[in-house]
């Protein structure tokens, strides 16, 4: 018998990613020389969508890029990686997001972000996307969309059953909201998927430490949320629900370049959700995904393959 493939949609933005290897950030008014460019298709949206593929899913992108060359560009590189982009809409009058990187020497950075059509997503053409949603086993939705693309894809996968996973940010467009005011769906989710500072935010926090994570992710399973997974980087998650709070450590890897690790993490979750009903099993393959990606320089080309995140689990098991 022919096994079925795990249907994901990802709802995220995508972004073109412009980084300088330069020797130090310039102040205002001075420039520098830069040694190296490179731009690349990144962006939550295409990471989470692209690492749910790589888990052997078949992956959907809700998303919106403008009307230039970098909305080519990121068309190509999704379609590369087998994401499917009829909901990849086209605001031909805006631009693409852009991300500009400046790295120094010290592998520290400085970045600026524009949203572009990004924030141009409307819950219209989330209605449009109805029918992919109804027949995904998981919707994964990231928060820096307008509010109302966000409420309207997850009340449509609560309509349909579809397992619905939020992973928070606070959007750019609106820096000065706090949490408090966050839409109520948000907390109707499946899975809400924070790292430790987005999660003690979220729940008006002031001390975000390891110590905190269960008060605050039971603070959420409180608020309405079924399962909350605070990410805390190499210290691992804290997966609380109502049954229990548990402690799943990260994996021990060499770090070479943490880009992408939350994407990897997410996708990775989507893709496991998508085929078992396992909170917990599915947060050590995200794990294992999230370290991986630690270990590569650069984004895209640093998300794991399933087959490496077996591997990883498999080490761990006999190790
Ligand atoms: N240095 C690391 N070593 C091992 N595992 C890591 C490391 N950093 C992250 N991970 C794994 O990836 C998960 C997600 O990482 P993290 O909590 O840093 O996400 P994030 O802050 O959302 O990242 P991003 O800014 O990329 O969205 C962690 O819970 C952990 O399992
Ligand atoms: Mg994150």
């Amino acid at each position: 018998m022919l096994e079925r493939i795990p249907k994901v949609v990802v709802v995220g933005g995508t972004y073109v990613d412009m980084a300088i290897k330069c020797r130090q950030i310039p102040p205002p008014g001075r420039s520098v020389s830069g040694s190296a460019l490179s731009y690349t298709t990144t962006g939550p949206g295409p990471n989470q969508a692209m690492e749910a593929a790589l888990c052997g899913c078949e992956v959907y992108l809700i998303s919106k890029v403008g009307g230039d060359t970098f909305a080519q560009m990121a068309k190509e590189t999704l379609a590369e990686f087998n994401v499917n982009i009829d909901f990849v809409y086209s605001a031909e009058a805006k631009n693409t997001g852009v991300i500009v990187t400046l790295v120094n020497s010290a592998g520290e950075n400085a970045s600026c972000v524009y949203t572009g059509a990004n924030s141009a997503l409307r819950s219209q053409e989330i209605n449009a996307a109805e029918q992919v949603i109804s027949e995904a086993d998981v919707c994964l939705v990231h928060g820096r969309l307008p509010h109302k693309a966000i409420v309207r894809a997850i009340r449509c996968a609560k309509l349909h059953n579809t397992k619905i996973i939020l992973n928070p940010a606070r959007p750019i467009e609106q820096p000065n909201q706090t949490s408090g005011e966050l839409p109520i769906e948000y907390f109707s989710v499946d899975i809400l998927i924070p790292n430790l500072y987005e999660a003690a935010d979220i729940t008006d926090q002031s001390d975000a430490g390891i110590r905190t994570a269960k008060l605050i992710g039971s603070d959420l399973v409180a608020r309405g949320v079924n399962c909350a997974v605070i990410t805390m980087g190499k210290r691992g998650c804290m997966v609380v629900d109502r049954s229990s709070a548990d402690h799943i450590p990260a994996f021990e890897v060499e770090l070479v370049d943490q880009t992408c690790r939350g994407d990897a993490f997410a996708g990775a979750l989507a893709a496991y959700c998508a085929v078992k009903d396992d909170v917990r099993e599915a947060v050590k393959f995200a794990s294992a995904a999230g370290a991986l990606a630690c270990t590569k320089f650069g984004s895209t080309e640093a998300l794991p393959t399933k087959a490496e995140i077996i591997e990883l689990l498999q080490k761990e098991e006999m190790g």
